[in-house]
């Protein structure tokens, strides 16, 4: 059998983590991507920490013709989709480009995986899916997914829909969605991270860049809501088990002798809140970090954290990292990135 894998989006932030944990695990990844929301450099890390040379198929996800041609040379195990557009703030801002390239690109890259060959196929979905889930703070695989309110939630809430229409319309096909809760963290080498261009979105990115003086102070977006401390509450997994959980899925999907389709929580089991991570980020880092509480952000989900249950009886997986690794590893990449400015 191939070992290579295609992976899409390879070049981004938890698919350069992914693309380490794959070749750990004796496959050989290739990475697809266009760079449009990632940086070249991240192959320069990914080559110091595996030692050789990633191969790279650059190029669009919604060029189903470059892939298709690529897979009728290329015998490849496994397909795992990453390119995809992220941040639910400029989702509302621009929502063609997020249904263009989040919806095309999961279209191109299914119909390349499928309609000529049968290449096993997983998913970056998000818990987004599951809106502000009603008074149930952990949510499980079952837990009625609704209509998220940004275009970014909404396009994951679709990609599981056509990825469930596809299987019904062939179920010999070997299907996987993976819910991500909150991935943080980096590489322990300090090799890859979050590379967020612009202004970033996310916690702690925004943590990490205050710290080192790129921002005044971090603002934190409300400090009323009816939680532990007042501050929202989310379930932040370290990149790397994340990764690790995408060779679990490949490996299972691998297995198979018929076609399946899953779909499966990547989180801790646990949740913490904003100002759980501040503390944590400053108690690891031995820094005070500057903050202020700030309104409330709209279309921010008070409380959400996963049930881990299904990820651990079908994939053997379950997270290993604490949020102290996570800021630990946060903080030490972003001093490796202002080092080389
Ligand atoms: C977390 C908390 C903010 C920035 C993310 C990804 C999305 C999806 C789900 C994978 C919220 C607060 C943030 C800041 C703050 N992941 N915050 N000050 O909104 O849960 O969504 O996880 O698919 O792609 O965006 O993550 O990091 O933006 O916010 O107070 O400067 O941190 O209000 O409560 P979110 P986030």
């Amino acid at each position: 059998m191939s070992k290579k894998v295609l992976v899409t989006g390879g070049a981004g932030y938890i698919g350069s983590h992914t693309i380490v944990e794959l070749s750990k695990a004796g496959y050989k990844p290739v990475i697809l991507d266009d760079f449009r929301n990632s940086d070249e450099s991240v192959l320069k890390g990914l080559r110091g920490i595996i030692g050789r040379d990633i191969e790279l198929l650059k190029g669009d996800v919604s060029n189903t013709a470059l892939i298709q041609s690529y897979l009728r040379k290329e015998a490849v195990c496994g397909i795992i989709h990453f390119a995809a557009n992220k941040a639910v703030g400029e989702s509302v801002e621009k929502p063609l480009l997020y249904y263009q390239n989040n919806v095309e690109g999961l279209v191109s890259i299914l119909k390349a995986a499928s309609e000529e060959q049968n290449i096993p196929f997983v998913f970056s979905s998000s818990c987004t899916v599951y809106g502000e889930p009603k008074g149930q703070k952990e949510v499980s695989e079952q837990t009625a997914k609704t209509i998220p309110t940004s275009p970014y939630g909404f396009t994951k809430w679709l990609g599981e829909q056509i990825i469930e229409d596809l299987f019904h319309s062939n179920n010999q096909l070997r299907l996987m969605s993976l819910r991500y809760f909150n991935p943080i963290g980096a590489h322990e080498s300090a090799l890859i991270g979050e590379l967020p261009i612009g202004k970033p979105n996310n916690l702690l990115p925004f943590i990490t860049q205050t710290a080192a003086g790129i921002h005044e102070k971090l603002k934190i977006f409300g400090a009323d809501y009816p939680t532990v401390d007042g501050t929202c509450v989310r379930d932040y997994i370290h990149v790397v088990d994340l990764a690790e959980a995408h060779v679990k899925a490949l490996e299972f999907l691998l297995k198979q002798q018929s076609g399946c389709h899953e779909v499966v929580n990547i989180g801790t089991g646990k949740g913490s809140s904003v100002l759980e991570v501040v503390h944590a980020f400053e108690k690891v880092n031995n820094m005070a970090l500057n903050y202020e509480f700030a309104p409330n952000r709209p279309g921010d989900v008070i409380e959400i954290y996963a049930n881990v249950d299904y990820a651990e009886a079908l994939l053997g997986w379950q997270a290993k990292r604490s949020i102290n690794d996570a800021v630990r590893d946060a903080w030490r990449w972003e001093q490796s990135i202002r080092a080389k400015e």
